[in-house]
């Protein structure tokens, strides 16, 4: 079982389109010489089409930061998977927890944006992660099983085969609070067997699983080396060419 590598950068609502773009020609230089890693950006909507551009032929793939559940239509402000694909993406992220908290976004509509996304054949990277409430009470495994059960409903192998999940406490997101390693590896070790429970052993084997929340250029070796961490999902820290770059070229 080899899991390669995967890092993405999620701009969120941050870099005007002249911003986006000399960041990406500053990343496609500092990485072109990295292999064995999975790199991804999500820069927002207006500056997908530009960043595209600068991209093409690296190794850095183009992800979209949110995506609709329906192909077209009337539905005023809203992007779609074939829109996206369209557009240069590869991947969308789903069900970030700033989508959650403030745009009502559930386990219903994350379940239905994945498979409108899988089937324009987009991959989708998958947030999960519990509130420092959660946590606090206790409750953090079973808001993770739920947000599998749920968020996966009724999803094929062969879909399975297309997501990587992220779980991002939403304590550590932007609060510089990171999740020490070893709390990250106990709840990606869990989120592993609930897949396994689902999917059985081969595709829980396989699935990937990065961390996000707080990721920097002075934890992410540390994060990496925890043998369930397939990866960062890095917001802040990826805003920078070189934080990201270095983050990118952990130490393994
Ligand atoms: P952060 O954000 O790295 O700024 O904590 C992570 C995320 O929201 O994906």
């Amino acid at each position: 079982m080899t899991r390669i590598p995967c890092i993405a950068g999620n701009w969120k609502m941050y870099k005007t389109v002249d911003e986006a773009v000399e960041t990406a020609a500053k990343l496609k230089e500092a990485l072109h010489n990295v292999s064995g890693r999975d790199i991804g950006i999500a820069p927002p909507f207006v500056s997908l089409v530009p960043v595209a551009e600068v991209i093409k032929g690296s190794n850095i793939s183009l992800i979209a930061q949110n995506v609709f559940w329906e192909d077209e239509g009337a539905y005023t402000g809203e992007i779609s998977p074939t829109m996206l694909k369209n557009a240069g993406c590869t991947c969308a992220i789903i069900g970030h927890s700033e989508r959650r908290q403030y745009f009502g976004e559930t386990n219903e509509t994350v379940n239905k944006k994945i498979n409108k996304c899988l089937d324009a054949g987009l991959m989708a990277i998958v947030c999960i992660g519990e509130s420092l409430e959660e946590r606090e009470s206790g409750n953090t495994f079973s808001v993770l099983e739920t947000q599998v059960s749920e968020g996966f409903s009724a999803l094929s192998p062969d879909q399975m085969e297309k997501i990587v999940i992220a779980y991002e406490p939403v304590w550590a997101i932007g609060t510089g609070k990171t999740a020490t390693a070893s709390q990250a590896q106990e709840a990606h070790a869990f989120i592993r067997s609930k897949i396994e429970g689902h999917y059985g052993k081969a595709i829980a084997d396989e699935i990937r699983i990065l961390y996000g929340g707080s990721v920097k250029p002075g934890n992410v070796d540390e994060l990496m080396a925890e043998k369930d961490v397939d990866g960062a999902l890095v917001g802040g820290a990826s805003l920078d060419a070189g934080s990201f770059a270095r983050i990118v070229q952990f130490s393994s």
